[in-house]
């Protein structure tokens, strides 16, 4: 089973992995025509322009033509698609969060009347549906005196449909517009799916907003920067010719001058502090969604987020662009819109922002996480007595939460926001 993320072992795989994919190769994807002639036409673009184009092109793009997690044509495998037990985990870990706030509220705050809220969930690139699965079956036994409401943040329609058939069972799913849909889980929550960029939903303080995202910050897009005698100047896509063991059409180039988007590390000293020769990668639309996360939480007296990916904990990503392609790593610029992208994640940035907007946050390794939130527990109830189950149980939990190259306790990170408080005391 591959997973996205990165580790010392599957890097090693990248040159190997891509050499037999030449053989492989069999025309331009559309995009790549697409692609090469903005670039013939306008000039070298830059990398965030590529990589939105590549994943989410509104009919070639690889999230939108394709289900990445099917079990027999998908690219990789996620935790939530691995088991129930890691949805459910997330959902003891919200409900944990919930009480604590609650706690606080009745200690700092005499107007706040929890039988008035309704507790809203929402997920951003929600895949299969299969994390807001396990969340759903926790906060229908432990939600019990709020009306539950759940907000699926999805571009993709194919993947929406897979959403809808795993959470609603034999409810129609509702078409609102091009860019809204609506049903009822069959926990008998009101679900409703958006499409936007720029989230459309009620802010009223009667919510109280629970948002999660996992391995949703890696599949955006990105823009790389080297820092120069003369500055920072920024690395574009441009057309090239194929090499052995890179066998895209495309790759990147630092331009001569300064472009409007160089200015983006000048302006920061986390950035201006490096040394010459120093690269960084900034995503400016993992700021937008994390400032749209803040401004959702913050719209209620009690809320917070679970964001879980791969990346460093407390330093800036730096040469991570990877494509993957049936479970493997692959040239980033191989067949566009055919295979995946992914980057690291800027935890630190993220959790730097939110506290800027009065939250509150912890970074921890999915190990620390998991093993703190539950997941022994749900194991265990989950397990039956056979030796087989057992069995099954223990490599699954080594596979969350192990720290070898191969498992997922180390690579991926849990950042944990919230508003006031997090840990009942
Ligand atoms: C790597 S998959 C992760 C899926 C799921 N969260 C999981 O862990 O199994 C990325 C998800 O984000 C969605 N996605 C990617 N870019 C998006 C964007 N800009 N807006 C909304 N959804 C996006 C994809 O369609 C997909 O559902």
């Amino acid at each position: 089973m591959f997973t996205r993320a990165r580790h010392r072992a599957a890097c090693r795989l990248l040159p190997f992995a891509a050499r037999r994919f030449i053989a492989a190769v069999s025309g331009p994807t559309p995009l790549e025509t697409i692609i090469e002639d903005t670039i013939k036409t306008i000039g070298p673009i830059s990398l965030s322009k590529f990589m939105r184009t590549c994943l989410t092109h509104p009919e070639h793009g690889y999230y939108i033509h394709k289900d990445p997690l099917d079990k027999n044509s998908g690219d990789f495998i996620t935790a939530p698609e691995i088991s129930v037990a890691y949805g459910m985990t997330c959902g003891l870990a919200f409900v944990r969060m919930f009480l604590a706030q609650l706690q606080y509220q009745s200690r700092h705050n005499p107007d706040f009347k929890v039988k008035d809220k309704i507790f809203r969930v929402v997920e951003f690139g929600p895949g299969k549906g299969s994390m807001m699965r396990g969340l759903a079956m926790v906060f229908k036994q432990y939600i019990i005196d709020n009306p539950v409401e759940i907000v699926m943040v999805e571009k993709s329609d194919i993947l929406i449909r897979e959403q809808h058939k795993l959470l609603c069972k034999f409810q129609r799913l509702e078409q609102v517009d091009d860019y809204n849909f609506e049903s009822i889980t069959e926990w008998g929550q009101p679900i409703a799916w958006q499409k936007n960029d720029l989230v459309d939903m009620d802010l009223d303080s009667k919510y109280m907003n629970f948002v999660v995202a996992h391995e949703f910050f890696d599949a955006l897009p990105i823009d790389r920067y080297i820092k120069t005698q003369h500055g920072w100047r920024e690395y574009l896509v441009d057309v090239r010719e194929p090499e052995a063991d890179r066998p895209g059409k495309f790759g990147l180039v630092v331009a001569p001058h300064a472009t409007p988007g160089s200015f983006i590390p000048a302006t920061d000293d986390r950035y201006n502090k490096l040394a010459v020769g120093a690269n960084v990668e900034i995503s400016a639309d993992a700021h937008m969604y994390a400032s749209q996360f803040a401004r959702i939480i913050n719209s209620g007296d009690v809320g917070g987020a679970l964001i879980i990916d791969y990346g460093p904990k407390d330093t800036i990503p730096i040469n991570s662009l990877r494509g993957i392609k049936d479970h493997k790593f692959v040239d980033p610029f191989w067949e566009p819109g055919k295979i995946d992208l992914s980057v690291d994640v800027d935890f630190l940035g993220l959790s730097r922002l939110f506290e800027s907007q009065r939250l509150k946050t912890t970074i921890e390794t999915q190990s620390q996480f998991l093993n703190s939130s539950g997941l022994p527990l749900i194991l265990g109830g989950l397990a039956s007595s056979t030796k087989e189950q057992q069995q099954r149980f223990e490599t699954l939990y080594q596979r969350l939460t192990g720290s070898a190259p191969q498992d997922m306790g180390r690579a991926y990170k849990v950042l944990q926001v919230y508003r006031n408080a997090n840990k009942t005391t």
